[in-house]
């Protein structure tokens, strides 16, 4: 009985492929790599003692699921294959909707072909839209998303309803992320995007390399408490932590769809993290205030009750840890 997790040589995914190893589960992986490198395989064996096989397929291939739904025993899925960019969305929304919103539809589809109805799902908190409040609760619903990537999460949690509508022995779980960052307290997995990043905390990593001279904090106008954004991040090995308890749930129902927002409840400003980033690792971060960023909300942050009660999951890392375990990763490249 094995788990498949898509997308598992990326930075969410590899981290929850090392919890799910590390608590004694078969791991197969489908990864196409055209967002990571094959030596994170070599990171995860070295870290667990173990090397999951992988299937270097594209999961938009109903022909390559299925090989492998026919060579392994597989009892449930974890979802992270898909394009992520926010910024890239908008300018090629047909890339987003063809590899995120088909890659989800074959997936199912081979999942029901071989009666497989575990699933679970990397959503994130940019389906809220924007509610007017910044605590988001599972039970406000989706909201207008701002981009295409946005769109496609959304889109694939509405797809994901109506399977489960049309047959109620699926049993699926729904992540909804805040802001993952971080990396595994080794320094061999983290996140390392390609080109000039566009989240937070990959940005000052390259400045604190000396690859980038500055960081841009976009506006410092905000209602918040010194100006500058909020929001709710998490330490990526707590959020695939939080994987690992929805699997355990899911293993314990028949039959479900359940939704959970995964953060730590606690905002933090984009000055917060360059302070703590500053303390706990000696090195300053030059920066700049420059205009807000089209599309970004002033303060938003998880309400995880859902999540505590029903996972038995919390979140147990601060933001000294991410600073910490992201630059201890980033080192580690140099
Ligand atoms: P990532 O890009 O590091 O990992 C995604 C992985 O999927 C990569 O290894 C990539 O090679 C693979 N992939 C993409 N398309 C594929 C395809 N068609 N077939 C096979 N493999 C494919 O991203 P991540 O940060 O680990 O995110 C994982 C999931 O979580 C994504 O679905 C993302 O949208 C979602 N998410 C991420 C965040 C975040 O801030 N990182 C927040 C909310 C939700
Ligand atoms: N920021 C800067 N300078 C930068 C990058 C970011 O000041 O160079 C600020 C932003 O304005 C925001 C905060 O840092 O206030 C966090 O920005 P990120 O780009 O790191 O993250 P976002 O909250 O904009 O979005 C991220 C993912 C989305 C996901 C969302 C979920 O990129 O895909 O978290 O909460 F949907």
């Amino acid at each position: 009985m094995a788990v498949l997790v898509t997308g598992g040589t990326g930075y969410i995914g590899s981290h929850t492929v090392v919890e799910l190893l590390n608590e004694g589960k078969e791991v197969i992986i489908a990864d196409n790599f055209s967002n990571s490198k094959t030596e994170v395989l070599d990171a995860i064996e070295k870290i667990t003692g173990k090397r999951p096989r992988i299937y270097n397929i594209d999961c938009r291939s109903a022909e390559s699921l299925e090989k492998i739904f026919e060579e392994n025993h597989i009892d449930s899925v974890i979802n992270f294959a898909g394009y992520k960019a926010v910024g890239e969305s908008v300018k090629l929304p047909l890339k987003y909707y063809n590899n995120n919103l088909f890659e989800a539809v074959t997936l199912l589809e081979v999942m029901q072909k071989f009666n497989c109805k575990k699933f679970i799902f990397s959503s994130s908190a940019t389906i809220y839209g924007d509610p007017g409040v910044p605590e988001y609760v599972e039970e406000m619903g989706r909201g207008k998303t701002s981009n295409p990537y946005g769109t496609t999460k959304a889109m694939i949690e509405q797809i994901l309803e109506d399977l489960y509508f049309s047959d109620n022995s699926w049993n699926i779980c729904i992540l909804r992320y805040f802001n993952p960052i971080g990396a595994h307290e080794s320094g061999m997995l983290g996140e390392n995007p390609n080109g000039i990043p566009n989240n937070l905390m990959p940005y000052i990593m390259k400045v604190a390399s000396g690859k980038l001279e500055k960081l841009n904090i976009f506006g410092n106008d905000y209602d918040t408490k010194d100006g500058t954004g909020m929001r709710d991040y998490l330490h990526v090995v707590d959020l695939a932590e939080g994987h690992v308890k929805a699997l355990d749930k899911l293993d314990k129902e028949d039959s479900g769809l359940f939704i959970y927002n995964l953060g730590t409840g606690t905002p933090y400003s984009v000055l917060d993290i360059v302070t703590t980033f500053e303390k706990v690792n000696n090195i300053k971060i030059p920066y700049e205030i420059v205009p807000r960023r089209p599309g970004d909300l002033a303060i938003y942050y998880a309400n995880c009750k859902k999540a505590n009660e029903e996972l038995g999951w919390v979140a147990k890392k601060g933001i000294e840890d991410m600073c910490r375990d992201s630059w201890n990763f980033e080192k580690n490249l140099q």
